[in-house]
């Protein structure tokens, strides 16, 4: 099975999020192959789209077996907290959570302890958590299931066509990493329709988690029909 997590980050309202599902599901339709293969789940589809986003758009693709994620929960579990979106709440709404993502350390000085933090709120209230780390070194609990490396050299400043890392440094990456043996191990850093097959070559790798490439719903489908 091969993951395939679209990360929106902080881009679209709710009229252009409804014509790319749209657009999107239209793609599935045609395509009799992949749509059996994410029916089946050969191909997990996640959209992880701003928290507004979450409650329609699972609406939309619910009975299409694509999942729904969050891009970050809060590191409280509830209370006084202005603005805060915890996982509490995020439980009826996403199956998944991207926990730790780079630009999260980058933008809002999120912590690795933070990290671990919100990692155990998200599986507290049963949404999958996809663990980010942005290097080889960075430790991580023994029992991730969806552990994503995402070098923050390799991401692309939105259009999804960054300095994309080599395979063979992403799997020395995983190396480092020791993964243990049902953990899934995904990769995300200017994956795109060009470059897809570069890592598909390769057994090793889970999944992509995908950026820029994803906001065009015409993209990120021949990345999953590749
Ligand atoms: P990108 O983003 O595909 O635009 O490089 C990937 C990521 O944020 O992990």
């Amino acid at each position: 099975m091969k993951y395939f997590i679209a990360n929106w980050k902080a881009n679209k309202n709710l009229g252009e999020a409804q014509q790319w599902v749209t657009d999107f599901l239209k793609k599935i339709d045609d395509n009799p192959a992949v749509k059996q293969k994410i029916e089946k789940q050969e191909a997990a589809v996640i959209i992880c789209p701003p928290f507004p986003l979450l409650s329609p758009l699972k609406d939309m693709l619910g009975h299409h077996t694509i999942s729904v994620g969050c891009q970050d929960i809060s590191l409280y579990e509830g209370g006084t907290y202005t603005g805060e979106v915890t996982a509490y709440i995020l439980e009826s709404l996403a199956q998944y959570a991207i926990i730790g993502h780079s630009e999260r350390k980058k933008y809002f000085h999120e912590t690795d302890d933070n990290v671990k933090t919100k990692y155990v709120l998200a599986k507290k209230y049963n949404i999958k958590p996809i663990y980010c780390v942005a290097a080889p070194e960075i430790p991580y609990p023994s029992d991730v299931q969806l552990l994503c490396y995402e070098p923050p050299e390799a991401i692309s400043s939105g259009d999804g066509r960054g300095n994309y890392e080599p395979l063979e440094a992403v799997l020395l990456a995983k190396k480092k990493l020791h993964p243990s043996g049902d953990m899934k191990f995904i990769y995300g850093g200017s994956v795109n329709e060009d470059n897809v097959d570069v890592y598909l070559k390769s057994n090793e790798i889970d999944g992509f988690l995908v950026g820029g490439a994803s906001l065009d719903p015409a993209h990120f489908f021949n990345i999953i029909k590749k």
